[in-house]
């Protein structure tokens, strides 16, 4: 589908969305599960590289775009007039070690430059993604609650936890419906995590759907939270959709779903393959997993906005092996 020009009445409704960071893991299944629910042509996709996904690029608009380049954004916005922006662009936990400067600029200039644009151009709602990295060592690990000792050691987790607050103050000063979430790891069969401490659980499928063993880089008894990606796609639109009243909580909502170790993984991958083999070989991303949450409790999200995962580990398993065996 051809982007529209600015000179289409359609790219004027009041009605388009904005996917900011449209071709990392949670963006390439967002944007196809917004498409899905709205008129393609209204969810605009954009991304700082152009998108591998033939769908991303071919079933509606999609625009380059660097978050950092503030000009560029403002034309966008001019452009199209979303009433939603998700700003899902950043660095991941155990990229952003190696590179904490840019990390930094990223996480946290990409965000303040769609906050203050969203402020300027009238932007009715904004998303924007939090983790569990917010939370550190000092952090009681398990069933972490919402409010609690934050205390984060990563670059990622700082620039999160920042984050937060800004989106809170943004709230609170400007006005600005701007909602988030603590996704744990995300699992999807769809699209690649890129440079996460818990990647492994994406990783370790595709390495059993390939017959081969798997070399894990967290050691076996790491537990931490994760979801699968359905899950993270139904919290995310339910959090946007819920009636501003729900929203209590405008920093970000602790999300849970399910906490398992990378041995319970492969248990529950050799349901299906018995042969299937893992080992450990722990590198530097232990130290980041250490330091996170074992568990979450969500009893907010569940109470103010009505979130009730949906998938557990084999019923997730049994959903990874299933596609990415095709
Ligand atoms: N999945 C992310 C990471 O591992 C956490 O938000 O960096």
């Amino acid at each position: 589908m051809p982007t529209p020009s600015p000179a289409d009445p359609a790219t004027r409704l009041p009605g388009n969305i904005l996917v900011i960071g449209a071709c990392g893991q949670l963006g390439l299944e967002l944007t196809a599960a917004l498409r899905q629910l709205y008129e393609p042509r209204c969810v605009v996709a954009a991304d700082v590289r152009p998108p591998k996904d033939e769908h991303l690029l071919h079933d509606g608009p999609f625009e380059l775009l660097d978050v950092l380049d503030r000009t560029r954004l403002d034309k966008l916005l001019r452009q199209y007039r979303p009433r939603q922006v998700y700003h899902l662009a950043a660095l991941l936990s155990a990229t952003a070690e190696k590179n904490p400067l840019f990390g930094w600029q990223l996480n946290m200039d990409g965000l303040l430059n769609v906050l203050e644009a969203a402020v300027a151009h009238g932007i009715g709602q904004v998303y924007w993604p939090s983790s569990i990295a917010v939370f550190g060592p000092d952090t009681p690990r398990e069933h972490t609650p919402q409010l609690t000792i934050m205390n984060p050691n990563t670059v990622y987790g700082i620039s999160k936890l920042a984050g937060e607050q800004w989106c809170e103050w943004y709230h609170r000063k400007h006005g600005l419906d701007v909602r988030s979430l603590r996704y744990p790891g995300l699992i999807g069969y769809k699209s690649l995590p890129g440079g996460g401490t818990t990647d492994y659980a994406v990783d370790i499928y595709h390495k059993a759907v390939a017959g081969q063993p798997y070399e894990c880089f967290l050691e076996a008894g790491t537990y931490l939270p994760m979801m699968y990606m359905p899950d993270a796609l139904q919290a995310t639109l339910d959090v946007m959709h819920a009636p501003a009243e729900r929203i209590k909580i405008r920093t970000s909502y602790n999300l849970g779903a399910m906490s398992f170790a990378p041995e319970e993984v492969a248990a529950s991958i050799q349901r299906h393959r018995p042969d299937f083999q893992i080992s450990y070989a722990p590198d530097q991303r232990q130290a980041i997993a250490n330091s996170w949450p074992a568990s979450i409790d969500d009893t907010a999200a569940r109470q103010d906005w009505g979130w009730q995962p949906q998938f557990d580990l084999d019923r997730m398993t049994d959903d990874m092996l299933l596609h990415l065996g095709k």
